[in-house]
């Protein structure tokens, strides 16, 4: 598929995801297969007065291209000036964050907020798509709650104003992240817009990626939660489409050695300090199902140090038996 010009190749992509999807996440991801990545969600205003931790959000590495750059905002040019931003940072495009929920983000008339105020959404599409060469694209929700369902109308504007792709996650504002994704959403949008639908919601083996396609005829699914402690879920799904074959479940060494990958590189980007604290929370994830699971996470909730977080993953291997 192609979004404007940038040519993606495959059937999955990495969701943003603020506080996980960090660039050493999205560096293994790729690895592991998937076509397509976009960062963590960066603050417009945040790139405006050149917050120090905004700019280390947008950071690319060369294996991760095709990527995109996500901002939210709510004031078109700032919006505007961001995604220039975005774009010297790297990004092959830039997507416009409609979907997020949290107060924090929708007191501000941020995220999907603006799902209120469709114009709005057209505004900022239209401003950022001619601040940039690049494609701009936009992730929305189905709505602000069920009374307001309007994806469409939304990715219809969107699309009049320059979006040259929509991803979307099947659940209103007021669903947060339950109960399950409507995916019939995704297909209405696939039948009703001329440009890429990118479907999104409770994908969490190459199963569920198959019948999302199957259902809705999307472009391309993004996964977000089913590759917590899992980015081998993007080789699960490539090698059932391209090799119709099921991969055997991720070996617990196989786990461990992904973890202790991700560390690594984190460690590389972001200093010990910082990546390790950060590690923790992927740490339990990855320890999911491991015999002994809840006193793995508890260790890995008390690490500090690379080598603390080795230690602990050849003691994993040990209660494992491997
Ligand atoms: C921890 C976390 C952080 C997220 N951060 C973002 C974000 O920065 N931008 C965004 O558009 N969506 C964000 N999302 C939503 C995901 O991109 C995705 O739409 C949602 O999790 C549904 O997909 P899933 O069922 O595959 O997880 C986040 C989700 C999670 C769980």
């Amino acid at each position: 598929m192609k979004i404007g010009s940038v040519e993606i190749k495959g059937y999955t992509a990495l969701a943003p995801m603020a506080g996980v999807a960090d660039r050493a996440f999205r560096e293994l991801c790729k690895d592991f297969g998937a076509s397509y990545v976009v960062s963590e969600m960066v603050s417009s205003k945040g790139i405006e007065y050149s917050n120090k931790k905004t700019q280390s959000l947008m950071q690319i590495s060369q294996k991760e291209h095709p990527c995109a750059v996500q901002i939210f905002g709510s004031e078109p040019e700032v919006m505007a000036q961001s995604a220039k931003e975005a774009v010297k940072s790297g990004a092959d495009i830039v997507d416009i964050n409609m979907g997020c929920p949290a107060p924090k983000i929708v007191n501000n008339g941020c995220g999907s907020a603006l799902m209120k105020d469709p114009q709005l959404c057209g505004e900022i599409v239209n401003a950022v798509s001619n601040s940039v060469d690049v494609p701009v694209t936009v992730k929305i929700r189905k709505g602000w709650n069920s009374e307001s369902v309007n994806a469409l109308k939304v990715a219809q504007i969107c699309q009049q104003n320059g979006a040259k792709a929509v991803t979307i996650h099947g659940r209103t504002r007021e669903d947060m992240y339950k109960p399950y994704a409507d995916w019939d959403i995704i297909k209405l949008l696939k039948q009703n817009l001329n440009i890429p639908v990118i479907g999104n919601g409770d994908i969490t083996c190459a199963e569920d990626a198959e019948r999302m396609i199957d259902k809705t005829g999307c472009d391309l699914v993004m996964i977000g939660r089913g590759a917590l402690g899992n980015p081998m879920i993007f080789a699960e799904i490539n090698a059932w489409f391209n090799d119709l074959r099921q991969l055997p479940k991720a070996s617990v060494t196989e786990k461990v050695s992904a973890l202790l990958k991700q560390a690594e590189l984190a460690v590389k980007y972001k200093g010990e300090r910082i990546a390790i604290r950060e590690m923790r929370k992927h740490a339990a994830w990855y320890f999911k199902g491991f015999d002994g699971a809840a006193a793995l996470r508890d260790e890995a909730g008390r690490a500090e140090t690379l080598e603390q977080l080795q230690k602990l993953c050849a003691k994993a291997l040990i209660m494992n038996n491997t």
